[in-house]
């Protein structure tokens, strides 16, 4: 199994091009199933999450082609509305076939994803949603099973802000029969991207980036032809190295307004941020001073930045407070990063941090995508050596890590 061996101490220094989301990337290859034909994805991030949403894919009939970013996905072959278990447990987001399935086949069988490694993540909001639109859904075997289906247009309010019920609901919405309405839905980046790659489709949604989206189904839609949007979260991580490292990096091909909050965050502790159009200038404190966090959806400080965050306030001045409102049990990073000396007390979902002078290489394990990534920013400003195990949780969501890092200036290998 892969580990990364990483030295620490080296600020981080130059320019790093930031590949496409992977949240965004997920929702639009379910969409290519709502319109037969050939699409085109650009920038498609080349991660472990993307090869497995293409093996759903793959399963259900469709023809998948990578090359390099550009990814086709000829869905005029799909023949199956099944997806595996096996591989739902391993990518939650395969669920997001379900929608699209029940709106150009109205039947599908989709394995329940389970349980996640940081708590429970149910997906009721988006079965709540799917049944108000006439789905009758029953759960057999630990499979959401679903036939003779006719979406019909419905008012739906979300009591829960939630990323993956507000785009299961949209692709449903897109080819219902009449007019949805879906409340409270989420305004994250990969939301809004996804209902602009629809609306060029011939989708008719109105309010996109607000918190009420008004659909009128439309009977067909044309391929999509998109390029995925840059990934905030990796862009705000490699902002949080810079911010830990004392390092001066760009990062290019990002759109600032989407990770501003994180920004923000980071400018707190004592960065220097320099937004451009598509580019962002970090430049590190000398130490990070405390700052406190509070995770909200979008626009608010993103959940996926919290393992980040208190990877950088285990080095400030001061005491941080860190609240995870999102997912009150993600933090398997916090005892990790213990073996590396941060002081980190966990009381519910709010970690105090003491900040310490330095943190120590140790060995360490990846127990998630962000948790791992906030123990390869605290090894990269660690003395000494990590070796971080189980890092293929680091390949689901980032891509060439090692390879940018190493780019920058930091001594970081992969080894087996
Ligand atoms: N929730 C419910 N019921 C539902 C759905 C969600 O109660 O049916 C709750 C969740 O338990 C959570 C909150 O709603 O407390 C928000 O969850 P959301 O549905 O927004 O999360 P998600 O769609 O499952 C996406 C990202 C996550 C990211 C969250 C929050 C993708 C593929 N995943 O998950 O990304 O943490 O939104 O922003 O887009 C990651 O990339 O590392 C990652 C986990």
């Amino acid at each position: 199994m892969d580990k990364l061996l990483i030295t620490g101490g080296r600020p981080l220094q130059g320019a790093v091009r930031i590949s496409g989301a992977k949240n965004a990337a997920l929702p639009v290859m379910a969409a290519t199933l709502l319109a037969p034909g050939v699409h085109r994805l650009r920038n498609v991030p080349r991660l472990r999450d993307t090869q497995t949403f293409a093996r759903v894919l793959e399963l259900l009939g469709a023809k998948v082609v990578f090359e390099d970013h550009l990814l086709t996905i000829d869905t005029q072959s799909v023949n199956s509305v099944e997806a595996p278990y096996e591989l739902v447990k391993t990518m939650r987001a395969s669920i997001y076939v379900l929608g699209p399935l029940l709106a150009r086949f109205g039947r599908a069988k989709v394995s329940l994803p389970g349980g996640c490694a940081w708590g429970p993540r149910p997906v009721n909001l988006h079965l709540a949603g799917l049944q108000a639109m006439g789905a009758a859904l029953d759960i057999e075997h630990g499979y959401i099973v679903a036939s003779n289906v006719k979406l019909k247009g419905a008012t739906v309010g979300f009591d829960v802000v939630s990323v993956g019920a507000t785009v299961q609901l949209m692709m449903a919405a897109v080819l219902a029969q009449g007019q949805t309405v879906l409340e409270n839905v989420a305004l994250e980046p990969d939301v809004t991207a996804l209902g602009e790659v629809l609306v060029a489709c011939g989708a008719r949604i109105e309010g996109l980036g607000t918190r009420r989206l008004t659909i009128q189904g439309v009977s067909a839609l044309r391929p999509i032809d998109a390029t995925i949007i840059p990934d905030r979260i990796e862009a705000a991580t490699f902002a949080a190295a810079a911010a830990m490292t004392r390092g001066k990096i760009r990062l290019e091909g990002v759109v600032p307004g989407h990770f501003e909050a994180a920004l923000r965050k980071l400018e707190e502790s004592g960065c220097a941020v320099q937004r451009g159009a598509d580019s962002v200038g970090v430049s590190g404190p000398a130490r990070p001073r405390a700052v406190n966090v509070v995770t909200q959806p979008f626009p608010g400080f993103p959940t996926d930045m919290q393992a980040q965050m208190i990877a950088v306030c285990a080095l400030a001045g001061g005491t941080s407070v860190i609240e995870d409102t999102i997912y009150f049990d993600r933090f398997t990073h916090v005892p990790e990063l213990a073996r590396m000396g941060a002081r980190i007390e966990l009381k519910g979902n709010v970690a105090v941090v003491k900040g310490v002078d330095r943190l120590y290489g140790a060995q360490v394990m990846a127990t998630d995508l962000r948790a791992s990534a906030s123990l390869v920013i605290a090894a990269l400003a660690a003395e000494g050596e990590t070796l971080i195990d189980r890092i293929y949780h680091l390949d689901r969501g980032y891509e060439a890590l090692e390879k940018k890092l190493g780019a920058l200036g930091a001594q970081i290998q992969r080894v087996n």
